[in-house]
């Protein structure tokens, strides 16, 4: 099995479909303009980000990675990349799966991508899928390949691939299913790299409870009693929430989505504010249970 280069990888892992098409919960948000963005992507580096995720499905977020990637001359140490294919369409499952490692390879202009998921979970387990991301490992097009999951189900059978060595879940306050499924350790023992996304559940956890949409009232309480809780300790809520996830064992880094600089400055100040264990649980107790209606975006209307 290729594991992904740990010794490398910060707490951190900047998400990058905010960069590359209009994304976004309660206002869509438009990428930053090439300059903005260039600065954006120099900015986390310098702060010590080494990771950087994008996908086929983001917009021009591989190729605007692949602009930015050419600014870095050979003597410096190279940023980790993620990547993921689509979703696969047509009978030639091996063929497909090899066809868009090298376009991806192409818009990033690297010679390795780090790590080289299936977008859509269930495509992982269609034959010829895992034997086209194993001889991608064996030429060094991708360093290793995994599976970007929903549900915990899913990862469960994941674990049963050979050679799969990433995995990129949800976890966050709002959703801890992850957490609680004993998966994380069967991950650990496998010397599987875990990175947690939708830390912030696309920024809902910032949003005051009314602007939140009907479909989403359930997380109203929660919310409040989080923000509420934060205030009270004096901690920022972003610390609250990235350090639930930070905290857990199993996860190596968590993939967060940022818009602009202003954004970037206020999740870095806030990974270096350590909330005491004891408050992270009380957090994590004021929002266990929320029906996965509300914390699985892709059931969002
Ligand atoms: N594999 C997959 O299927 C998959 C799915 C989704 C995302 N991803 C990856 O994960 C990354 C993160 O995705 P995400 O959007 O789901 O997660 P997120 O990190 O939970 O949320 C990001 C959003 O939260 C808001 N935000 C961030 N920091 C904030 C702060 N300090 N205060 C207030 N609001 C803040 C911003 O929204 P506003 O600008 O609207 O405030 C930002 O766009 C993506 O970029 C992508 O790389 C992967």
């Amino acid at each position: 099995m290729r594991s992904f280069p740990l010794h490398r990888l910060s707490k951190l892992t900047l998400g990058t479909v905010q960069l590359g098409m209009p994304y976004g919960f309660a206002v869509k948000t438009h990428p930053p303009n090439p300059v903005e963005t260039m600065q954006l992507l120099d900015a986390a580096w310098n702060s010590g980000i080494t990771c950087f995720d994008t996908a086929q499905a983001y917009g021009e977020a591989e190729s605007v990675l692949g602009q930015w990637l050419k600014t870095f001359d050979r003597e410096q140490p190279d940023p980790l990349i993620i990547s993921k294919f689509p979703a696969l369409a047509g009978d030639n499952t091996f063929s497909f799966v090899r066809d868009h490692a090298r376009q991806s390879q192409q818009a990033l202009g690297r010679q390795t991508i780090d790590a080289y998921l299936a977008h859509n979970a269930e495509d992982i387990f269609l034959p010829g899928v895992s034997d086209a991301l194993q001889s991608l490992c064996d030429e060094g097009l991708i360093g290793s390949f995994g599976v970007s999951v929903y549900d915990p189900e899913i990862l469960a059978r994941a674990l049963d691939i050979e050679g799969l060595s990433v995995v990129q879940l949800p976890a966050s306050l709002l959703d801890q299913r992850f957490q609680h499924s004993g998966l994380l350790d069967r991950c650990a023992e496998r010397g599987i790299t875990v990175f947690a996304r939708s830390v912030f559940l696309q920024g809902v956890l910032f949003l005051s409870p009314e602007r939140l949409p009907d479909h989403l009232r359930p997380a109203a309480e929660p919310i409040i009693a989080l923000q509420r809780f934060a205030s009270e300790i004096g901690c920022p809520l972003a610390s609250l929430a990235l350090s639930a996830v930070l905290t857990t064992p199993g996860i190596s880094s968590a993939v967060i989505g940022i818009a602009d600089q202003a954004q970037l400055a206020t999740n870095l100040e806030a990974l270096e504010i350590r909330p005491e264990l004891d408050a992270i649980e009380q957090a994590k107790k004021l929002c266990r249970g929320l029906p996965v209606s509300v914390i699985d975006p892709r059931q969002w209307r």
